[in-house]
């Protein structure tokens, strides 16, 4: 499961990149189909890591690891948030620097979390 979250979220940033880069081109067409794809990775994201979430640390709930895992979860739906944002604002001409902002916060946050503080890892 843990393979399949990080497989999941490293396509979902090439995605966000390549969508972003299209609608800049105003490749509209291209972009929408890339996005699309990227809304069905979001599916996956929040799917597997809900699914560690319960299967690994709030069944047997313990501190502080699993205060930690629940604000690694908090961080990664702010960031998909965010990167709904980017490309929303993108797609519209309107500036995306707040939502890059937020995007490099959760994302710092996220890889901390995940890779320095909480154990699992492959
Ligand atoms: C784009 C969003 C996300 C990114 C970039 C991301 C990134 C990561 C990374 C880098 C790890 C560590 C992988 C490793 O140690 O090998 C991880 C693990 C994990 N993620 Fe996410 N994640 C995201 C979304 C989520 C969401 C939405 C949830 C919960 C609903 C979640 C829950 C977890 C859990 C429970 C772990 C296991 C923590 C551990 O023990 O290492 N993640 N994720």
């Amino acid at each position: 499961m843990l393979h399949m979250h990080v497989t999941s979220w490293i396509l979902g940033i090439i995605l966000l990149l390549v969508a972003f880069f299209l609608y800049k081109q105003g490749n509209e067409k291209g972009a929408k189909i890339v996005h699309m794809i990227l809304r069905l990775m979001y599916l996956f994201i929040i799917f597997t890591g809900g699914y560690l979430l319960f299967d690994v640390y709030l069944a047997n709930f313990q501190m502080p690891l699993g205060a930690e895992a629940i604000t690694k979860g908090l961080a990664g739906i702010w960031l998909i948030g965010a990167m709904e944002m980017v490309l929303t604002k993108t797609k519209k001409g309107k500036p995306a620097t707040s939502a890059w902002v937020q995007f490099a916060i959760a994302f710092i946050l996220v890889l901390v979390l995940g890779y320095i503080r909480l154990p699992l890892s492959f």
